[in-house]
């Protein structure tokens, strides 16, 4: 590394949409999961958060010869639900994130929690692209397993590609109706003023190698200054949890900074500031997603970005959404332990 050169943090990346437009779904094709599956109803309802390490997205998108530079670490992704009773949900993975990527059905178009989650992204400035998702529905759909949209759309019959264009071209007039220009991704010529979709299945994997690659080149080509790695701690509770044997926890997301166990940590609790020091640091393995309870990986310490379990003691009135602090040894406990109820 030369010199002065600054190292990148992983970009966050949130997942929103209207509910049941396949967001978890996506996310299992990445990671070869089956997340959604072991969902009540089927229904997502907590925020999530996954790993990504650079070299499985070079893997999902050597295909299509980009030659990818990547230059950031990984990606971490965070599911949101869709259902329209969680946007406070929405609300708290927007605003975590450096960009998003917003699902749409293609059978659908645009619904009620698309626009609100366009309303979110937009309040923040933020930075996403349009998975236009469920491809594999248009009639006579021939499947190209994980294969780039590009070359999945060759292969596909004039009548599906007169019912996607058909079909793309109304998602296009409803976005302008909000306001919004979008255009498909390799039309586009004007990246930065439009919006790029992306056509995807969750089920079949075409469009994920595409995906992948915008986001990551996009993150890269326009956020080097938010993406460049800050030691201020900045870590945000996703949800507080009681796991069997580990008593209350909380998952955070850490988006810059390194915590250690040991930390002496404040975060705001319900009933007054909590003062507690970080017992374990917790992670799932990389592409595991970690609000589902499996094999957790014991860290001394932990760099960011990313998803963590932390556990301590007297976690059990935290709140989530706020922010956790750490306290430093020349820190001001009372000073700090103001702030935190500010949130
Ligand atoms: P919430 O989190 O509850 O808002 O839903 P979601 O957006 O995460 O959608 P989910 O992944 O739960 O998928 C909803 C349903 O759509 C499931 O039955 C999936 O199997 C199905 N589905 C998702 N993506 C696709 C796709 O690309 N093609 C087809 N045919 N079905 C899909
Ligand atoms: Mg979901
Ligand atoms: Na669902």
């Amino acid at each position: 590394e030369d010199e002065g050169e600054k190292t990148l943090r992983s970009p966050i990346c949130c997942i929103m949409g209207h509910v049941d437009t396949g967001k978890t779904k996506l996310l299992d094709c990445i990671r070869r999961t089956n997340v959604q599956e072991g969902e009540a109803g089927g229904i997502t309802q907590q925020i999530g958060a996954t790993y990504i390490p650079a070299e499985n997205i070079r893997e999902r998108t050597k295909e299509l010869k980009a030659d990818a530079v990547l230059n950031v670490p990984g990606l971490l992704v965070i599911d949101t639900p869709g259902h329209e009773s969680f946007k406070n949900l929405r609300s708290r993975g927007s605003g975590l994130c450096d960009i998003a990527i917003l699902v749409v059905d293609i059978m659908h178009g645009l619904e009620p929690q698309t626009i609100e989650s366009l309303n979110l992204l937009r309040m923040r400035n933020t930075e996403f692209i349009v998975a236009l998702n469920k491809v594999d529905r248009l009639y006579g759909w021939k499947t190209c397993k994980n294969a780039p949209i590009g070359k999945a759309m060759k292969l596909q019959s004039k009548d599906v590609q007169l019912e996607f264009e058909h079909r793309t071209t109304q998602i296009i007039i409803e976005f302008k109706e909000q306001g919004i220009n979008t255009e498909l991704y390799n039309k586009n010529k004007d990246r930065g003023e439009t919006y790029s979709i992306v056509p995807t299945s969750a089920i079949s994997g075409e469009g994920i190698p595409e995906m992948l690659l915008l986001l990551v080149q996009w993150a890269q080509k326009t956020m080097i200054e938010k993406l460049t790695y800050s030691s201020d701690i900045q870590c945000t509770v996703l949800e507080v949890k009681v796991i069997e044997g580990l008593g209350t926890t909380i998952d955070v997301v850490l988006v810059n900074g390194v915590l250690h166990e040991g930390d002496a940590i404040v975060v705001c609790g319900y009933q007054g500031r909590i003062h507690t020091t970080i017992r374990s640091l917790l992670t799932p393995h990389p592409m595991k997603e970690l609000r589902v309870k499996g094999a957790y990986i014991h860290h001394k310490e932990i760099k960011a970005a990313q998803g963590i379990k932390i556990t301590a003691r007297n976690l059990e009135h935290a709140v989530a959404g706020t922010a956790l602090y750490v306290v430093g040894p020349d820190d001001d406990v009372e000073e700090i332990k103001e702030s935190v109820m500010d949130d």
